[in-house]
């Protein structure tokens, strides 16, 4: 069965790389026949955050908020594409999820796919992920997908330039897809809250 599933990007820096990272793990949803979504901050421009999506009264929120809030709610799940900065979550993509919340999250899995241009893949960046996902609701899979030296890993149009990665993100998107399909049946039954 196709999911729906957004993958979120979090850099909105001039020369960022991480593109490289979400376009791939787009194209590969999409052959697998899921309808992917990517979230761009540089496309979809929030304000540094004043008001979460959830205080506004139904309708009335940004347009931009609106927009993201419907493709999120759709969603059946998420895929995180996070680069490390200072060790940490780059701020445009905190940004991006502290605007939302349960409604749009709640009760779907994410996964992480971390990146950077040294040697460890941004996975400090995926381990402050690990305590942020959950708290939205939206827990993590145990399997991460990090990229090193993304640079060198990934051309401009997602192309991996080291075959691995074919092979690593099939045993990540299987393992994805695996909790989608179990808790989007679980979502038919209804949520705790
Ligand atoms: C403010 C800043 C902090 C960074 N800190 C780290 C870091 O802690 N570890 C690391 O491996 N790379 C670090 N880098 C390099 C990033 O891995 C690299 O710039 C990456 O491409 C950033 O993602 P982006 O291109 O999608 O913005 C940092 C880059 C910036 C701009």
């Amino acid at each position: 069965m196709p999911l729906n599933i957004a993958v979120i990007y979090g850099s909105v820096r001039e020369g960022r790389l991480g593109t490289r990272v979400a376009k791939f793990i787009v194209n590969k949803l999409k052959e697998r026949k899921h309808d992917a979504v990517l979230i761009d901050p540089v496309e979809h421009r929030l304000p540094l955050l004043e008001k979460p999506h959830k205080y506004y009264e139904p309708g009335t929120a940004p347009e931009v908020m609106e927009t993201l809030a419907k493709i999120l709610t759709k969603a059946d799940g998420f895929i995180i594409v996070s680069g490390e900065y200072n060790h940490g979550i780059p701020p445009a993509l905190k940004n991006l999820l502290d605007h939302f919340y349960t409604k749009e999250f709640g009760f779907k899995p994410s996964a992480i796919a971390c990146y950077s241009i040294g040697p460890f893949g941004g996975v400090r960046a995926a381990m402050q992920l690990r305590a942020v996902l959950p708290e939205l609701k939206m827990p993590s899979i145990p399997t991460l997908f990090p990229v090193q030296k993304v640079h060198e890993s990934f051309d401009e149009n997602g192309n991996p330039l080291d075959d691995s990665y074919n092979e690593k993100a099939d045993k990540f998107l299987d393992e994805f897809e695996w909790y989608a399909n179990a808790m989007k049946e679980a979502r038919k039954k209804g949520t705790p809250y």
